[in-house]
Order: C-alpha cells, then structure tokens, then sequence
C-alpha cells in the first residue's frame, strides 16, 4: 500500500512522517511519535481513553484516520502542561480524587480541559453531558465531575483576580 506524507504540529512540535492511509491518530501518536499519554482502550470509540484535541475540537484518535490529521493541530494531556507541571485540572483531580487506576485519566483531562475552554461556568449536568463520552471503570464518576467543577472555580477565580 503507497504511504502518504503527513504533516501536522503535535504539542506545538512540527511533525512529518510517511504513513499508511488506513493507519489510525493514535497508533501513529503512539508508535511513531512516542506521545503516549492518550491510551488505547476499546478501539471502537466508546470509552475516550484515546481523546486528544484537533484543530481546538476534542476526537477520539483511534475513530480518526492519521491522514485526517494532515496540517492540522494536535494537543494530547503532555501538551497540556508543557513544562512538566501539573495544570489546574490534574491538580483537582489528584484532590478531589477523580481517579484510581489513572488509565482513563488522561482522555478524561484531555476532555475536560475543552469542555472548560467551551463552557467556563458549566453546571454539573453540564459536566456530566460534556463527559459523556468519558468512560471511568474505577471512580463512579462522582469525583471526575467534583474535580472538574472545582477546576472551573480555580480558573474563574484566578481570572477574576487577574481582571
Ligand atoms: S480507545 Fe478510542 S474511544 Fe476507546
Ligand atoms: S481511574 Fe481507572 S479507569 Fe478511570
């Protein structure tokens, strides 16, 4: 099968490399470019451990074809904080234990953090709607959503503060 030249920015890094036309975001993610912080759950769309941003648009990267993401702009949770530190949201969900295991973790930050850039002031059934795509085997979701309310507080008041 002729491989196709991709080009795409990734956590604001400039990327080209040759891939098939049927290989999938996240194996190239993955594989090729060793940013592993999105993970592979079902491989069917279902469960969001995969999510990264595209062009400012949450996607499950193992749903979207790598030549899909040909010039566009890839964030994954390692773009999220560059500098190695945690961000807000990583930080609420440490406190307010939105997390066990972690292996959703990353997909659920990934999600959370457009849903906030969306919606700063969301209410909880906001929350609950904007993550439905999210799914968690461990927590119950309870903390996920208390996490990710106090986050948006944490931002609004940094915010406020800083008008
Ligand atoms: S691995 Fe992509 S949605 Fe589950
Ligand atoms: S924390 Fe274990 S799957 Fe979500």
């Amino acid at each position: 099968m002729s491989k196709m030249h991709l080009k795409l920015t990734v956590n604001g890094k400039a990327e080209e490399l040759l891939v098939e036309p049927r290989e999938l975001l996240i194996h190239v993610l993955r594989e090729k470019l060793n940013v592993t912080g999105p993970h592979i759950g079902c491989e069917t769309s279902h469960c969001g451990a995969c999510t990264v941003e595209m062009d400012g648009k949450s996607v499950k990267s193992c749903t979207v074809f790598a030549a899909q993401a040909n010039g566009a702009e890839v964030t994954t949770i390692e773009g999220l904080s560059p500098l190695g530190e945690m961000n807000v949201l990583q930080n609420a969900f440490r406190e307010h234990h939105g997390l066990q295991c972690g292996f959703c973790t990353p997909g659920m930050i990934t999600r959370a953090h457009r849903l906030l850039q969306e919606n700063p002031t969301p209410t909880e059934e906001d929350v609950r709607f904007g993550m439905a795509g999210n799914l968690c085997r461990c927590t119950g979701y309870q903390n996920i959503v208390k996490s990710i309310m106090a986050a948006a507080s944490e931002m609004n008041a940094a915010k406020e503060a800083a008008e």
